[in-house]
Protein backbone atom coordinates (compact mmCIF):
# COMPACT_ATOMS: atom_id res chain seq x y z
CA UNK A 1 0.00 0.00 0.00
CA UNK A 2 1.75 3.40 -0.73
CA UNK A 3 2.50 5.71 1.90
CA UNK A 4 1.58 2.56 4.51
CA UNK A 5 3.34 3.95 7.90
CA UNK A 6 5.52 0.83 8.38
CA UNK A 7 5.54 1.69 12.48
CA UNK A 8 1.31 0.94 12.81
CA UNK A 9 0.89 -1.79 14.55
CA UNK A 10 -2.60 -3.08 13.87
CA UNK A 11 -3.96 -5.72 16.11
CA UNK A 12 -7.25 -6.87 17.50
CA UNK A 13 -9.16 -4.25 19.85
CA UNK A 14 -9.13 -4.90 23.41
CA UNK A 15 -10.66 -2.81 26.49
CA UNK A 16 -8.16 -0.36 27.43
CA UNK A 17 -8.90 0.98 23.89
CA UNK A 18 -12.23 1.80 24.53
CA UNK A 19 -11.73 5.64 25.22
CA UNK A 20 -9.87 5.99 21.86
CA UNK A 21 -12.48 4.41 20.05
CA UNK A 22 -15.09 6.40 21.23
CA UNK A 23 -13.52 9.26 20.83
CA UNK A 24 -13.20 8.07 17.05
CA UNK A 25 -16.80 7.11 17.02
CA UNK A 26 -17.61 10.83 17.46
CA UNK A 27 -15.09 11.92 14.36
CA UNK A 28 -17.27 9.06 12.82
CA UNK A 29 -20.41 10.81 13.53
CA UNK A 30 -21.79 8.84 16.20
CA UNK A 31 -20.81 10.23 19.52
CA UNK A 32 -20.57 7.16 21.80
CA UNK A 33 -19.71 6.75 25.39
CA UNK A 34 -16.75 5.32 26.81
CA UNK A 35 -19.35 2.82 28.40
CA UNK A 36 -21.12 1.96 25.26
CA UNK A 37 -18.33 1.10 23.46
CA UNK A 38 -17.09 -1.35 26.34
CA UNK A 39 -20.24 -2.58 26.36
CA UNK A 40 -20.46 -3.02 22.33
CA UNK A 41 -16.65 -4.29 22.10
CA UNK A 42 -17.91 -7.25 24.86
CA UNK A 43 -20.56 -8.59 22.64
CA UNK A 44 -17.81 -8.21 19.35
CA UNK A 45 -15.83 -10.44 21.29
CA UNK A 46 -17.60 -12.91 22.29
CA UNK A 47 -18.98 -13.19 18.44
CA UNK A 48 -17.18 -15.25 15.98
CA UNK A 49 -19.07 -13.38 13.38
CA UNK A 50 -17.41 -9.85 14.37
CA UNK A 51 -14.22 -8.62 14.98
CA UNK A 52 -13.14 -5.25 15.72
CA UNK A 53 -8.93 -4.05 14.90
CA UNK A 54 -7.17 -0.63 16.10
CA UNK A 55 -4.31 1.55 14.31
CA UNK A 56 -1.79 1.58 17.68
CA UNK A 57 1.08 4.47 16.56
CA UNK A 58 4.53 3.80 18.16
CA UNK A 59 3.79 6.25 20.96
CA UNK A 60 0.75 3.45 22.07
CA UNK A 61 -1.80 5.90 20.84
CA UNK A 62 -4.76 4.41 18.59
CA UNK A 63 -5.43 6.17 15.53
CA UNK A 64 -7.79 4.04 13.55
CA UNK A 65 -10.38 1.57 13.84
CA UNK A 66 -12.31 -0.97 11.71
CA UNK A 67 -15.90 -3.37 12.28
CA UNK A 68 -16.81 -6.26 10.88
CA UNK A 69 -19.37 -8.19 10.70
CA UNK A 70 -20.77 -11.10 8.40
CA UNK A 71 -23.95 -10.72 6.96
CA UNK A 72 -26.24 -13.61 6.70
CA UNK A 73 -29.43 -13.93 4.48
CA UNK A 74 -31.30 -16.37 2.95
CA UNK A 75 -31.10 -14.95 -0.51
CA UNK A 76 -27.50 -14.95 -1.08
CA UNK A 77 -24.20 -16.80 0.66
CA UNK A 78 -22.95 -15.29 3.52
CA UNK A 79 -20.11 -11.93 3.03
CA UNK A 80 -18.35 -9.71 5.10
CA UNK A 81 -19.70 -6.06 6.24
CA UNK A 82 -17.36 -3.19 6.99
CA UNK A 83 -19.84 -2.17 10.00
CA UNK A 84 -17.05 1.03 10.87
CA UNK A 85 -14.19 2.48 9.58
CA UNK A 86 -12.45 5.55 11.08
CA UNK A 87 -8.91 6.74 10.95
CA UNK A 88 -7.72 10.02 13.09
CA UNK A 89 -8.32 13.19 11.15
CA UNK A 90 -4.84 14.88 12.09
CA UNK A 91 -3.23 11.32 10.15
CA UNK A 92 -5.48 10.40 7.45
CA UNK A 93 -3.72 10.22 4.21
CA UNK A 94 -1.10 8.60 5.04
CA UNK A 95 -1.91 4.82 4.66
CA UNK A 96 -3.48 3.87 7.92
CA UNK A 97 -7.03 2.95 6.62
CA UNK A 98 -5.58 1.29 4.07
CA UNK A 99 -4.00 -1.39 6.63
CA UNK A 100 -7.05 -1.52 8.83
CA UNK A 101 -9.12 -2.16 5.47
CA UNK A 102 -6.55 -4.97 4.42
CA UNK A 103 -6.79 -6.80 7.91
CA UNK A 104 -10.35 -7.08 7.83
CA UNK A 105 -10.20 -8.45 4.71
CA UNK A 106 -7.70 -11.19 5.98
CA UNK A 107 -10.64 -11.68 8.88
CA UNK A 108 -12.86 -12.19 6.55
CA UNK A 109 -10.91 -14.68 4.18
CA UNK A 110 -9.85 -16.78 7.86
CA UNK A 111 -13.53 -17.19 8.34
CA UNK A 112 -14.28 -18.46 4.64
CA UNK A 113 -15.93 -15.31 3.30
CA UNK A 114 -15.13 -14.43 -0.46
CA UNK A 115 -17.30 -11.12 -0.81
CA UNK A 116 -16.77 -8.17 1.16
CA UNK A 117 -18.58 -4.66 1.11
CA UNK A 118 -19.60 -1.71 2.83
CA UNK A 119 -22.43 1.08 2.87
CA UNK A 120 -21.23 4.15 2.73
CA UNK A 121 -23.28 8.10 3.16
CA UNK A 122 -24.09 9.39 -0.27
CA UNK A 123 -22.07 12.47 1.60
CA UNK A 124 -18.55 10.65 2.04
CA UNK A 125 -16.96 11.18 -1.35
CA UNK A 126 -13.69 11.16 -0.10
CA UNK A 127 -14.07 7.38 1.61
CA UNK A 128 -16.06 6.39 -2.02
CA UNK A 129 -12.42 7.00 -3.79
CA UNK A 130 -10.70 5.38 -0.91
CA UNK A 131 -12.93 1.93 -1.69
CA UNK A 132 -13.12 2.22 -5.61
CA UNK A 133 -8.65 2.43 -5.08
CA UNK A 134 -8.87 -0.81 -3.30
CA UNK A 135 -10.70 -2.46 -5.38
CA UNK A 136 -14.50 -1.76 -4.02
CA UNK A 137 -17.08 -0.97 -7.07
CA UNK A 138 -20.55 0.54 -6.66
CA UNK A 139 -22.83 -2.55 -6.92
CA UNK A 140 -26.22 -0.48 -5.58
CA UNK A 141 -27.57 2.33 -4.00
CA UNK A 142 -30.43 2.14 -1.46
CA UNK A 143 -32.71 3.87 0.44
CA UNK A 144 -32.17 3.01 4.08
CA UNK A 145 -35.11 3.09 6.09
CA UNK A 146 -35.33 2.66 10.07
CA UNK A 147 -38.40 2.47 12.74
CA UNK A 148 -37.81 3.34 16.00
CA UNK A 149 -39.11 0.36 18.43
C1 LIG B 1 -11.93 7.00 4.87
C2 LIG B 1 -10.76 6.86 5.86
C3 LIG B 1 -11.04 5.73 6.83
C4 LIG B 1 -9.51 6.55 5.06
O1 LIG B 1 -8.42 6.41 5.97
P1 LIG B 1 -7.00 7.01 5.57
O2 LIG B 1 -6.01 6.52 6.56
O3 LIG B 1 -7.10 8.48 5.37
O4 LIG B 1 -6.81 6.29 4.18
P2 LIG B 1 -5.49 6.04 3.35
O5 LIG B 1 -4.41 6.96 3.78
O6 LIG B 1 -5.23 4.58 3.33
O7 LIG B 1 -6.00 6.46 1.94
C5 LIG B 1 -6.12 7.85 1.63
C6 LIG B 1 -7.29 8.03 0.70
O8 LIG B 1 -8.48 8.04 1.47
C7 LIG B 1 -9.34 9.02 0.97
N1 LIG B 1 -9.71 9.95 2.03
C8 LIG B 1 -10.95 10.05 2.52
N2 LIG B 1 -11.03 10.98 3.44
C9 LIG B 1 -9.79 11.52 3.57
C10 LIG B 1 -9.24 12.57 4.39
N3 LIG B 1 -10.01 13.28 5.23
N4 LIG B 1 -7.93 12.84 4.27
C11 LIG B 1 -7.15 12.16 3.42
N5 LIG B 1 -7.62 11.18 2.63
C12 LIG B 1 -8.94 10.85 2.69
C13 LIG B 1 -8.71 9.66 -0.20
O9 LIG B 1 -9.22 9.02 -1.35
C14 LIG B 1 -7.25 9.34 -0.04
O10 LIG B 1 -6.68 9.14 -1.27
P3 LIG B 1 -5.69 10.28 -1.83
O11 LIG B 1 -4.61 10.40 -0.80
O12 LIG B 1 -5.24 9.70 -3.12
O13 LIG B 1 -6.54 11.51 -1.94
C15 LIG B 1 -10.51 8.18 6.64
O14 LIG B 1 -10.27 9.21 5.74
C16 LIG B 1 -11.65 8.55 7.57
O15 LIG B 1 -11.67 8.16 8.73
N6 LIG B 1 -12.64 9.36 7.06
C17 LIG B 1 -13.75 9.82 7.86
C18 LIG B 1 -14.69 8.70 8.25
C19 LIG B 1 -15.18 7.89 7.05
O16 LIG B 1 -15.58 8.42 6.03
N7 LIG B 1 -15.17 6.54 7.21
C20 LIG B 1 -15.67 5.63 6.22
C21 LIG B 1 -17.10 5.36 6.51
S1 LIG B 1 -17.84 4.27 5.31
Amino acid sequence: LKRAIPSIEIRAAVNNDVEAIARLAGELGYPSTVAQVRARLDAIEGDAQQAAFVAEAPGGEVVGWIHLSQVCSLASDPRAEITGLVVDSGIRGAGVGGLLVERGETWAREIGLTTIGVHSNIMRERAHSFYMRLGYAVNKSQKVFRKTL
